[in-house]
């Protein structure tokens, strides 16, 4: 990647931020948020990218709910123009895809059946993007953590909702991974290597989220009531298409003990 042009969209964000302190060198592009096809043009010219790794969206469920034309422009229609761009591009997606599918999972990755309005756009971009460049690659998330980085403002996550608050509601039952995200930024030139497709990316969990709280609870000696919120969808990502191309996360609990020792918990 040494000799490449890289140009990372939402270089600010939670996931872009990590991105831009894993690439070295990397082009960090302005606010897309008012982009058309004119300006994106003007910065494919003054960047020249060879690559690019497209994290700006509006990522907020609720936000997308409330904002279903905001949601279209920053989750489909911005995306459907860089991969128009003619240059390899790296987008993520999200596990929220899964949110309606009526199997217990794990899931792959040709199983879709959206539950809510963020994860309705994200198929409607995979699809698109694919289409007009069939070189991209597609990265379903799944919820990602870290702590919070000096100079940028962190996201609610797991992790820190465990350390901080004094009780956590959560579907007991619930079958989904939680991620780190300075594991996803760390493999994130690897994926650009990947043949254009869809691929869930991040860590597995056998678990439930009760059994992963616990487990965080318990490591840590947290002070935190963990309560139930009642049955939700799984959210339960088979990663083994990613992992066949050589690509393998830890374990949700095994990237929670490497954050743990990052960060000297
Ligand atoms: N965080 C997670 O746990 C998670 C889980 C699954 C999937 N994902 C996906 O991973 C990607 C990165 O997520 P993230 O958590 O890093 O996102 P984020 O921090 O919420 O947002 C990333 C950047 O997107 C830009 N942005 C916000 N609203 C926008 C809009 N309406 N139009 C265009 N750009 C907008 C902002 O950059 P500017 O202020 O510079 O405009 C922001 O810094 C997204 O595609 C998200 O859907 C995230």
């Amino acid at each position: 990647m040494a000799a490449k042009t890289i140009l990372v969209t939402g270089p600010n964000g939670f996931v872009g931020a990590r991105i831009m302190d894993a690439l070295s060198g990397a082009v960090a592009s302005p606010s897309l948020r008012e982009a058309d096809g004119e300006s994106v043009k003007r910065l494919m010219d003054t960047v020249q990218p060879d690559l690019i790794i497209h994290t700006a969206a509006m990522s907020d469920i609720g936000c997308c709910a409330k904002d279903p034309e905001g949601s279209y422009r920053a989750n489909v229609t911005l995306p459907v123009l860089l991969a128009g761009c003619g240059v390899k591009t790296v987008i993520f997606s999200t596990d929220q895809v899964y949110s309606g599918c009526r199997e217990e999972g794990p899931y792959r990755e040709d199983t879709v059946c959206p539950a809510n309005l963020y994860a309705e756009h994200k198929i409607e971009m995979e699809k698109r993007t694919l289409d007009i460049n069939p070189d991209t690659v597609l990265l379903r998330a799944t919820w990602m953590y870290d702590m919070p980085r000096y100079g940028s403002p962190n996201r609610g996550n797991f992790l820190v909702s465990m350390l901080r608050e004094k009780e956590i509601t959560l579907s007991f039952a619930q079958r989904r991974a939680v991620t780190y995200v300075r594991e996803v930024a760390a493999l994130i030139s690897r994926a650009a290597e990947l043949p254009g497709g869809i691929y869930n990316y991040g860590s597995e969990n056998d678990l439930t989220m009760e059994e992963t709280a616990l487990w965080l609870k318990e490591t840590l000696a947290l002070p935190i009531e963990i309560r139930d919120a009642g049955p939700r969808h799984n959210l339960w990502m088979d990663c083994s298409k990613l992992r066949e191309h050589g690509i393998c996360f830890h374990s949700t609990i095994e990237g929670l003990k490497t954050c743990i020792e990052d960060y000297s918990l």
